[in-house]
């Protein structure tokens, strides 16, 4: 099997990582790899915020419990009356990546750069998960208050972000594929 394909199939969603920060130099193989994307028109409609910062990371999850404590959802509320609530699994870098909402297609332009950040940091050891929850930021105004400080592009809509990290524990087994998801016409 070749390096690219084995790394696809082994790639999982980590969920607890060590402190030790990514080096530099694989923060920008990953990003890069993320810019290398395909993209409608090749519009390249994507901003990539990437938050190292301690306290940052930490007002974006009090930023996110606010916001899951309003959010009328009984699972988002229980999760966020917690102390101990935590988005991010204490990952040490957090990757945002906004679209130009006027771009063609920028949810999948961007969806397509995290695919290749993942895959990229995978194949150089580097564990990751997708944290759906920022996506949200945009209807609430505390959530608007924070893309401003985090410099998201005005125009700009969050369509995902990713935790990025070395893995403190053994990397998970993929769950089991569904079956009957592929039909071929010959
Ligand atoms: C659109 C999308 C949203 C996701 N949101 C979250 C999330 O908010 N938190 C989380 O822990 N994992 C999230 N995940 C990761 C999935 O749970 C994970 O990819 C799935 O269970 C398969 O596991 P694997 O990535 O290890 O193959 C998300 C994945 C996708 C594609």
């Amino acid at each position: 099997m070749n390096e690219t394909i084995s790394t696809i199939l082994s790639r999982r969603s980590i969920r607890a990582y060590k402190q030790e920060q990514i080096k530099d130099a694989d923060l920008q193989l990953i990003l890069k790899a993320g810019m290398y994307a395909p993209s409608a028109m090749n519009q390249q409609s994507w901003h990539f915020t990437v938050v190292q910062d301690k306290d940052t990371i930490q007002k974006i999850n009090q930023t996110l419990r606010g916001i899951f404590l309003k959010s009328g959802n009984k699972r988002f509320e229980e999760m966020a009356k917690s102390d101990k609530f935590n988005a991010f699994y204490n990952a040490p870098t957090w990757i945002i990546i906004s679209g130009d909402e006027k771009a063609i297609a920028p949810q999948c332009d961007c969806t397509l750069a995290m695919g290749n950040l993942f895959l990229a940091a995978s194949s150089i050891g580097i564990g990751s998960c997708w944290i759906h929850a920022l996506t949200h930021l945009s209807n609430s105004e505390e959530g608007k208050a924070l893309m401003n400080a985090l410099g998201i592009p005005q125009g700009y809509k969050i369509f995902t972000s990713g935790v990025f990290g070395y893995a403190a524990v053994e990397t998970p087994t993929a769950a089991p594929r569904k079956e009957n998801t592929v039909t071929i016409i010959n």
